[in-house]
């Protein structure tokens, strides 16, 4: 008895210890969650978004981070992207569409440069969550005490530059006075002068000065960069579906099929 509370208590330990706060000090737009990471909604059918975001990728991920166990024509054709113009627009000097997608920066180096050096994102996704990605990568903000001048509200004290600056702005984590819920489920009041009770909360991310894109265009943009990192951790994603239909009918006939030749072998027993 007491072996089975505590395989229960481990259990309920790693349940909870998941749902601790995957998204560290980010703070949903109402000021309601702290530490809860945004939706990325991934579809990974959608191949324009998978484009847009390998797009994304090779333009401004690619100089600092590999993708070391994925080949650039693999991705081309799983993401239905002629090979020639995949060649012109996403390859660099003389990489070839065989090649692994591994890039030339020197790991030394880089951790010179930023202390840490970045790791290769082919299987991020699976290792922190798409939603966990798409909310670090909307959770840059101006932070003067840094050397690099930001900060993450999801990975606090971040070794990465703010590299989509100029699309998104720079964002800044401020405070605002705002109403809390009462016990009744309304708005906390003074009880005499009947006045809403605020208080001052802090971390709220605004982006005073847009860059190219705006707020909403920016996540747009930046579910779609998850979208393809989260194809990347699991390339054979459609396959493994499809397969999986296959599968099951087998399965359903085989047990049709050994419960008929059960039901033949019986009659010869009686
Ligand atoms: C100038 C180099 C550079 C560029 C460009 C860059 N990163 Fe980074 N990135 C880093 C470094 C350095 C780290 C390690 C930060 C740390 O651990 O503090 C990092 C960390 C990360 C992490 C966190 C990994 C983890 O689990 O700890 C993710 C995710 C990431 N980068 C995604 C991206 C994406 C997506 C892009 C393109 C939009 C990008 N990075 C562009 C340098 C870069």
């Amino acid at each position: 008895m007491k072996s089975f509370f505590f395989v229960i208590s481990l259990f309920s330990l790693t349940i909870f210890s998941a749902e601790g706060k995957p998204c560290g000090d980010y703070l949903s737009s109402d000021g309601l969650h702290r530490g809860i990471c945004e939706e990325a909604d991934t579809d990974y059918l959608d191949k324009a978004s998978l484009q847009k975001g390998a797009k994304m990728f090779m333009n401004y991920c690619y100089g600092c981070h590999s993708l070391k166990y994925a080949r650039f024509n693999r991705v081309a054709k799983d993401l239905g992207i002629p090979e020639d113009l995949f060649q012109k627009h996403l390859l660099f000097g003389d990489q070839k569409m065989g090649d692994l997608m591994t890039i030339s920066m020197d790991q030394s180096e880089a951790k010179d440069w930023f202390g840490v050096a970045p790791p290769d994102l082919t299987l991020e996704v699976s290792l922190r969550g798409a939603d966990w990605l798409y909310t670090y990568l909307i959770s840059f903000y101006e932070d003067e005490s840094r050397p690099l001048g930001v900060n993450n509200k999801v990975l606090e004290n971040v070794g990465m530059p703010h590299v989509l600056s100029n699309l998104q702005g720079l964002q800044k984590s401020i405070c605002k006075q705002v109403s809390q819920s009462a016990s009744n489920g309304g708005l906390k009041q003074d009880p005499l002068s009947g006045e809403i009770i605020t208080k001052e909360q802090c971390g709220f991310l605004v982006v005073e000065e847009e860059g190219e894109m705006n707020p909403k265009e920016f996540k747009a943009s930046m579910k779609n960069l998850t979208n393809f990192l989260s194809y990347m951790s699991d390339p054979i994603e459609e396959e493994r579906k499809y397969i999986g239909k296959f599968v099951v009918l087998y399965l359903i006939i085989f047990s049709i099929l050994s419960y008929l030749l059960y039901r033949e072998f019986k009659k010869d027993v009686h």
